[in-house]
């Protein structure tokens, strides 16, 4: 009764921004991501009729545990065993560095848990399941590409390997800022976005467009166009909070300048583009083979250890 899972964190190119439902967080509109090798979390839970309450350490310190404890019932209910549980997680993704570590999180606890509860899920289930805890913890399942597929309910909402092996150099480059400004979480940002933005009908509308045309320049392995439509998708999503009300924003001034100098690289004949999420660091989607050049015009405002490079990344899978 004791597993161990591993699970990376991905970054949306066409990004999750809304629910159908609250509490099977069931999307808006479908997503898809990239596994990323860099960051990871390895948790290990243990279901055992000696402990009196579920318990949960994140990098050795113990943690509020509500929320992981409404994940175990989820898993509870499922194997028919009422045994509470011991969670340790650490997480291999720098704090601050705001690569949304509730997906790589939520997908190792989704997989150490239900084989330690003794399940043998599919991996359409474990989507599922991961999903409960965090939307975006169903894309981190699979490796590679990822689509999450919105479906209408809980058992049509999971993800789906777009493209597992990637086998061009397509990677990341995420700047890491000091965030002064206070932080809207993904969860209630995007439900005031839904509620209040007038935009919306048409970034799910502009979604769906986005996710067929991103699939293209996949299968093609046309940078330039992946690159467009991740920028701009994620720019529809931060249009979406600035026209929301009440407003808000995840800039801090040095996003804004991390943004120039990307567009001034694109502009000097580099390829590459800018993404964002619930939170003030850029990713930088680049080629290999411009890695240096882009670090180069980057350390110019940055510091050396504010720049953490990524290449794509394998699915969860059990260590032990
Ligand atoms: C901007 O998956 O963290 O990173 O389902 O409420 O836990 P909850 O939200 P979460 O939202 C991620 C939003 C995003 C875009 C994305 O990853 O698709």
């Amino acid at each position: 009764m004791k597993k161990t899972a591993r699970a990376h964190t991905n970054i949306a190119l066409v990004k999750y921004w809304g629910k159908k439902d609250q509490d099977l967080i069931i999307p808006m509109n479908s997503s898809l991501s990239l596994t990323l090798d860099h960051f990871y979390t390895d948790t290990t839970v243990e279901f055992s009729d000696r402990f009196s309450a579920d318990t949960f350490t994140l990098n050795g310190q113990a943690k509020a545990n509500d929320q992981v404890s409404a994940f175990l019932d989820l898993v509870r209910q499922k194997a028919g065993i009422n045994t509470y549980a011991k969670v340790e997680s650490i997480n291999h993704v720098p704090t601050q560095a705001g690569l949304a570590s509730s997906a790589s999180a939520y997908a190792a606890l989704a997989l150490a848990a239900s084989a330690a509860s003794g399940l043998t899920l599919t991996k359409p289930e474990l989507s599922r399941l991961a999903r409960r805890g965090s939307g975006s913890a169903c894309r981190s399942i699979y490796g590679g590409f990822v689509e999450w597929q919105m479906g209408h309910d809980d058992l049509t909402s999971y993800a789906k390997p777009f493209q597992e092996e990637v086998d061009w150099d397509i990677c990341m480059l995420a700047i890491v800022l000091n965030a002064k400004q206070k932080k809207i979480s993904s969860r209630g940002g995007m439900q005031t976005v839904v509620k209040t933005s007038p935009y919306y009908p048409a970034w799910v509308k502009t979604c769906q467009a986005d996710i067929k045309a991103i699939k293209e320049a996949i299968l093609a392995k046309d940078f330039v166009k992946l690159g467009t439509i991740a920028e701009e998708n994620a720019m529809k999503m931060h249009a979406l909070n600035l026209s929301a009300s009440p407003h808000f924003n995840y800039f801090e001034p040095e996003t804004l300048v991390a943004m120039q100098l990307v567009e001034e690289l694109r502009q000097a004949g580099v390829a590459c583009y800018y993404t964002l999420d619930a939170g003030p660091n850029v990713k930088v989607l680049c080629l290999k083979k411009d890695v240096t050049i882009i670090k180069q015009k980057l350390a110019t405002v940055f510091e050396p250890d504010q720049l953490l490079l990524a290449t794509p990344g394998p699915g969860a899978h059990l260590l032990a």
